[in-house]
């Protein structure tokens, strides 16, 4: 309870940043399977540490000093966002949104998340709006120590994109890339 309201507001939040509790860093075989299909990595890691070396290739970055929830999306056509544990809703709508509003013609943000698909993100955004590749077993995340960390829930990888050629390819790709594992098309 006391632990809870700890990280209820937003100075709170950065404090558990700077404690390293939100730290799910991707494990290096997840992203080297993206990378076969993207070579030169991600154009922006929306949701990423501040000081702390991570698997993730990308050539622009927000941490939550620039907070990734209050900045433009636009102009990065190829996103890589593993949001923070305590704010996963926030960044799932953020991507909805700037794919909505996106300038970039083909575009496309990859996110692992939870598959907490009870929630109401998940109907009303995910499901109709996505393509998702659902991991088969757990996925071992890695604490900034380099030390693994399990979680006690799935995960997914949801794919939104701009719905073009590039797109599609670059989809039916991932798709063979990540075959071992389930994937569902867009509803
Ligand atoms: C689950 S970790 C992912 C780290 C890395 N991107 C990766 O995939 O390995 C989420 C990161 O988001 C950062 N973060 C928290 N709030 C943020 C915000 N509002 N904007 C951008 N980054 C934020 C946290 O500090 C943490 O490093």
């Amino acid at each position: 309870m006391a632990r809870n309201r700890l990280f209820q507001t937003r100075k709170h939040q950065i404090k558990k940043e700077e404690l390293g509790l939100n730290e799910w860093m991707t494990p290096p075989w997840l992203l080297e399977k993206i990378y076969k299909i993207f070579p030169s990595g991600f154009d922006i890691d929306v949701a990423s540490p501040v000081g702390i070396d991570t698997a993730v290739k990308a050539s622009h970055c927000f941490t939550h000093v620039e907070n990734g929830l209050e900045q433009s999306w636009d102009g990065f056509p190829i996103i890589w966002c593993n949001p923070p544990y305590n704010d996963i809703e926030s960044f799932v709508r953020k991507a909805f949104l700037e794919m909505e509003i996106t300038t970039d013609t083909d575009k496309m943000i990859l996110m692992l998340i939870p598959s907490f698909i009870d929630f109401n993100y998940w109907h009303d955004l995910i499901f109709p709006k996505s393509s998702i590749i659902f991991f088969r077993g757990r996925i071992t995340f890695r604490n900034p120590d380099e030390t693994r960390r399990h979680q006690y829930h799935a995960n997914a990888l949801v794919i939104l994109d701009s719905g073009t050629d590039w797109c599609r390819e670059k989809r039916n790709q991932l798709r063979d890339e990540f075959s071992e594992h389930s994937f569902i098309s867009a509803g």
